[in-house]
């Protein structure tokens, strides 16, 4: 055990071994990653292979989550609603142990038919056919039909 460094890199690489194929979600702010599970629709109850670190130590934030999928690529959907939670975010697809490629996630303008409108009054909840949309702000999203604001609980708000 190495307490010289400040840097959070070999400790957390010893908390979540590395991963032979698949996707890691690195540098997710830290208390997000069941969130991030949720985003990705994954509950466990379908054998999918998961290593997760919460709360480990990170040189870019004082402590980050991580999430590693094995066998596994995100679609683009998937990588914009992860943006909302988790702005900082990195995806590192990784082949035979390699990462092969490492993109910063972005934040959307807008996100459609992937988050609820909080709000029962509001007419993409009703019986109507409409697609949700939610304009993606510094902090949080806003309905785009009746301009209810989420700013915490953006994870609660995923359709499923
Ligand atoms: N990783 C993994 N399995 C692999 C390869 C990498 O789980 N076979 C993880 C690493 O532990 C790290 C992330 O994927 O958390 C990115 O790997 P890498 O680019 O090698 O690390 P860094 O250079 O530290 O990445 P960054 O600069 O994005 O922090
Ligand atoms: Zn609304």
């Amino acid at each position: 055990d190495d307490h010289d460094h400040h840097d959070g890199k070999d400790d957390h690489e010893l908390r979540v071994s590395k991963i032979r194929d698949g996707t890691v979600i690195d540098h997710v702010r830290g208390g997000q990653a069941l969130n991030v599970l949720a985003i990705l629709g994954i509950d466990g109850n379908e054998g999918e292979e998961v290593s997760i670190g919460m709360n480990v130590p990170s040189d870019r934030f004082a402590r980050k989550d991580i999430v590693k999928v094995e066998g596994r690529e995100l679609s683009q959907d998937e990588v914009d609603v992860l943006s909302l939670i988790a702005p900082d975010a990195t995806i590192n697809i990784v082949r035979e142990y390699e990462v092969i490629e490492k993109h910063r996630v972005e934040r959307p303008p807008a996100v459609d038919g992937v988050l609820t409108c909080p709000n029962p009054a509001c007419i993409s909840t009703g019986d109507e056919p409409v697609t949700s949309r939610f304009e993606v702000l510094e902090e949080g999203v806003r309905c785009s039909y009746c301009g209810t604001i989420v700013r915490d609980e953006i994870a609660s708000l995923i359709e499923t």
